[in-house]
């Protein structure tokens, strides 16, 4: 949050609106196109990027959503998308052309690695993963024709950084765009901008809906850069945000700093209860002393999410009976709504360097220690030896 305003007050507070005759909810406007009094008064619209003329350009209710993004952002404007990838896609698009190179974080989300890795070869641009978390490793990767380092940070199931201060400096004095995605942290707890860096992608699936109801994504960034891809990207493949979905959205997004205190107190309690396990090899939450890059979370975030992953042995038989066991965290991918949920994942799913299974854990709203007692009993039921069954010494079945 960019501007100096609080993001409380900048999500809960619009200014009053005659042309919504004051009301507080910005309307939905469900209407495909606008029409105009004169053929003048079109002409001029249409002449005008910003001009409500068709909603596959521009539409007011999802233009509501959209300012409020920038703002949270710190960016000049926002442009929303019918889901996160259609964001990314576009704003990845809008970056590079036949010839070019991309450099990207080998933990980007899959569907992103999929995109520059697989299908932008066709089109004759060429990507090379690097280790995110090594600044050299993502020097050495870049050629004269690199045009676009793109980053995730934290990465969704290692949690691994990039220092987005030194990627934004370095990138920028060779003239390479950066993208970052920025939905672990959200616009509450990192804005990748303020660091340098050029655009910044959501999935607003996630936590800024909150609710799971809802698919929508967004970049931010210059006015220049987002007008490009507006006038490219956005109309011509047309994966749009629908009016209807960016109510919905808005309507989630009011709350988001509230859930996300709410998710970040969550996963540390769980993280902190998961690191007291003597089976548990691992925990991976940027939160932690113990995670490997805490110094640069703190330098460049300044709070913490609810999705975090562990690691306990390499028996994925009996992780899987762990997860079968759990009743408060519901199996299934996705995160950033109310509802906890668990997935086991592999280093085969497009995951290089991941070698063992990991378990990605999502802390939603629900009592802590609740989830907690979720987790100790699944773990028992699993047959892990629980540290309240070592020190059971009077004899007796706790479960
Ligand atoms: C980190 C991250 N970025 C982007 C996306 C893509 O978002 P969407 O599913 O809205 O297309 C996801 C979806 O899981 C994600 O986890």
């Amino acid at each position: 949050m960019m501007s100096g305003k609080s993001v409380y007050s900048a999500l809960t507070h619009d200014p009053h609106d005659e042309r919504h005759f004051g009301a507080v909810h910005t309307p939905v406007y469900d209407s495909s196109l606008f029409t105009f009094p004169t053929l003048a008064a079109m002409e001029r619209a249409g002449g005008d990027a910003n001009a409500f003329v068709y909603s596959r350009g521009n539409n007011p209710t999802v233009r509501a959503l959209e300012d409020k993004l920038a703002e949270l952002e710190g960016g000049e404007r926002a442009r929303c998308f019918a889901t996160g990838m259609g964001a990314i896609s576009a704003a990845v698009l809008s970056s590079v052309r036949t010839g070019d190179h991309i450099v990207c974080v080998d933990q980007a989300y899959g569907p992103a690695r999929e995109l520059m890795g697989g299908y932008l070869k066709r089109l004759g641009i060429d990507t090379t993963f690097v280790d995110g978390a090594s600044v050299d490793d993502i020097v050495k990767a870049i050629r004269p024709e690199t045009r676009l380092l793109y980053l995730e940070s934290p990465s969704s199931l290692l949690f691994e950084l990039q220092d987005l201060r030194r990627c934004a400096a370095i990138a920028r004095e060779r003239g390479i765009r950066t993208i970052v995605d920025n939905t672990w942290a959200t616009p509450c707890y990192q804005n990748p901008l303020a660091l340098g860096i050029d655009l910044v992608v959501h999935s607003l699936t996630k936590y800024a809906g909150g609710h799971s109801d809802a698919m929508g994504g967004a970049v931010v960034g210059s006015a220049e850069a987002i007008a490009a891809l507006s006038g490219g990207e956005l109309v011509l493949f047309g994966a749009v945000m629908l009016p209807q979905t960016a109510s919905v959205i808005l309507r989630g997004l009011r709350t988001l700093p509230l859930r996300m205190e709410r998710h970040q107190a969550g996963g540390f309690a769980v993280a902190a209860y998961l690191s007291s396990l003597p089976f548990v090899d691992r925990v991976r939450h940027p939160g932690l002393t113990s995670h490997p890059q805490h110094a640069l979370a703190r330098s460049q975030m300044s709070g913490y999410g609810g999705l975090l992953s562990f690691e306990a042995g390499k028996d994925r038989a009996r992780l899987a009976r762990f997860v079968d066991s759990l009743a408060y965290f519901r199996i299934g991918f996705s995160w950033g709504g109310y509802e906890s949920l668990v997935s086991l994942q592999e280093g085969a799913a497009g995951r290089p360097r991941t070698v063992r299974p990991v378990v990605r854990l999502y802390v939603g709203l629900e009592d802590p220690a609740d989830l907690i007692a979720d987790l100790a009993s699944a773990f028992r039921a699993a047959g892990f030896v629980h540290p309240e069954e070592v020190h059971n010494d009077d004899g007796e079945d706790r479960d």
